[in-house]
């Protein structure tokens, strides 16, 4: 078959491609998730041809998308409230929801379901070709079945050149990974497929919102999948892709001594390994891994990777919708080549780290207490004194014994005095702070946790495999700095305002622990071990 080659840039091609789509022909058209192979989707006839471009399976329904929300009501038997609320929110964008569906839907389109997925894209291109069309649109992700789905118009080529009746460049997709599909067809709302639209975005509409198992977990044989997606190889270069659940230090200890494959890994990473890089996004930008994801795993089969060793993503936010996709990638396959989960514990002045140490300790985990190695003996040892000494004068240490509030008093004169007395302990802090890791690991602890107010500021965060923040409300944490520290308020607020704000550490949490007034701490710890717990399961180690 002939594909005509179209450009969103090029004046006509929209008006083409709605012609196609009217005739009952195949068009591939960008979208701000993925791109879609699209055609009419309440003709039968063009939908069969979907399945069979794709070589897709006949039971696995569509997504039907409008360019209106006006245009839902005629695909579905009603309208719920829930849906309305989240249209007015979400829409147009990169939510999928399931409904009842009317007539007006052909079975072949829901893959032989009474429910239909409907979505309203954003992308202005996927509108102007739905409405020059006239139709909804029936659109699977443009890719041959179990590819990795095409974010890039290079990817649709290379999939469907040959197969369909048209390809409609439209440059890269922004989301990068495909809308979050959320069932309202039955009891509470149940995300199927994590996407660009988040678990607390829904949540914050909705209240409660629950989360297939399929999602982060492989089906049981025989059993039924809720959304006949997840149950399909999926998503999977040729490559043999193995999560590493481990430390970025670990990860790249590990991968450099195995040698044998590809790092699927994030930048900071890149300098430090020694065999061939893909790197998708960076560790704190679960937006940026979703965004490059996919176009690295057509990487990989572009330079004929054999094995390849991926970092693990956050779960967190839009992360929930990367490990999905790369979990399936990696055929469910996870390595921890530690046995250990090392978890940074920080966040902002007063939110009640210490709390939280305090129950993690409880529950058998091996906590450090960086600000106590800060003041120990082993970081002020003799030939520390000595350098102390020699930069901000003997008065800091007579006889050789520490003078702190001497030491404080100069330390923290200026700036350059305060990074003065940075050099010459951070690296000491930090030696006895590994030091310290290695007898929680040698003592055989399983999970080990590293309380630490500077961890990022401090690079420690390299050593950790999870990240756990706790918060609370910035009146809360004045009021604990005052009653712990006997401040006064200016005192206290200028100490709070001289820290970065809770966002920074909140955006590279894995889990945020709210430990605000009357707060379920020990609840909250609870739900993240048994979430560590069985991890662990599900890991070869
Ligand atoms: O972002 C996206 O959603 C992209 C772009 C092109 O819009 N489309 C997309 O479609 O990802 P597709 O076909 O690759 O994935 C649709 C997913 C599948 O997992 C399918 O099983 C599920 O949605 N699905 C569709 N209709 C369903 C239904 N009625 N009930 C349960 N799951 C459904
Ligand atoms: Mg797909």
């Amino acid at each position: 078959m002939e594909t005509l080659l179209l450009s969103d840039r090029c004046a006509g091609d929209i008006s083409r491609a709605g012609e196609i789509l009217r005739r009952g022909g195949l068009v591939a058209i960008p979208t701000e998730t993925v791109y879609g192979l699209a055609a009419n989707a309440l003709d039968e006839e063009a939908v069969k041809g979907i399945y069979r471009a794709k070589g897709r399976p006949s039971d696995n329904p569509l997504i039907v998308h409008i360019s209106h929300v006006s245009q839902l009501a005629p695909l579905v038997r009603e309208v719920p409230e829930a849906a309305k609320r989240l249209a007015a929110v979400f829409w147009p964008g990169p939510l999928t929801m399931i409904l009842p569906k009317s007539d007006l839907v052909p079975r072949t389109t829901s893959g032989g379901l009474d429910t239909v997925a409907v979505r309203c894209p954003s992308h202005p291109t996927a509108r102007a070709v739905i409405d020059a069309a006239g139709v909804p649109l029936a659109a699977p992700s443009a890719n041959l079945s179990g590819r990795p789905s095409p974010t890039t118009f290079c990817h649709v080529q290379e999939d469907l050149t040959g197969r369909v009746d048209a390809l409609l460049d439209g440059g890269d997709c922004a989301v990068g990974v495909e809308s979050t599909v959320l069932t309202l067809a039955q009891g509470t709302p149940r995300i199927l497929r994590p996407g660009g639209v988040t678990l607390s975005q829904l949540r914050s509409v909705l209240g409660e919102v629950e989360v297939d198992p399929a999602v982060v977990h492989q089906l049981e044989e025989g059993r039924r999948a809720a959304s006949p997606g997840m149950k399909y190889k999926h998503y999977s270069p040729a490559a043999d892709v193995v999560i590493v659940d481990a430390s970025p230090e670990e990860y790249v200890s590990f991968v450099n001594r195995k040698g044998d494959g590809w790092a699927l890994c994030f930048e900071e990473d890149v300098p430090f390994l020694q065999v061939p890089t893909v790197p998708y996004g960076s560790r704190y930008d679960s937006s940026a891994q979703a965004h490059r994801l996919f176009d690295a795993l057509h990487c990989l089969d572009q330079v004929g990777a054999k094995k390849a060793y991926a970092r693990m993503p956050s779960k967190r936010g839009v992360g929930l919708a990367v490990f999905n996709r790369l979990i399936r990638a990696a055929a469910f396959q996870v390595v921890n080549p530690t046995g250990v989960q090392v978890v940074g514990l920080t966040g902002p002045t007063g939110a009640g780290k210490s709390t939280v140490g305090k129950v993690l300790r409880e529950r058998g985990c091996y906590v450090i207490d960086c600000d106590q190695v800060t003041r120990s003996a082993q970081v002020y040892d003799s030939a520390c004194l000595e350098e102390l000494s020699g930069a901000f004068g003997p008065e800091v240490c007579p006889c050789g014994v520490l003078n702190r509030a001497e030491l404080a008093k100069r330390a923290f004169a200026s700036e350059e005095a305060r990074n003065r007395l940075g050099e010459i302990t951070f690296p000491r802090i930090i030696r006895r702070v590994r030091q310290l890791l290695e007898e929680g690991r040698a003592q055989g602890f399983k999970i080990l946790v590293l309380d630490a107010p500077t961890l990022f500021e401090s690079g420690l965060d390299s050593a950790c495999s999870r990240i756990l923040v706790v918060d609370a409300p910035k009146e809360e944490r004045l009021a604990r700095i005052l009653r712990r520290d006997g401040l006064t308020k200016e005192a206290a607020l200028s100490r709070l305002e001289a820290q970065p704000s809770p966002d920074f550490y909140t955006s590279k949490a894995d889990w945020v622990v709210e430990n605000g007034p009357g707060a379920e701490v020990n609840s909250a710890v609870e739900t993240l071990l048994r979430d560590l717990l069985e991890e662990r399961e599900n890991t070869c180690l």
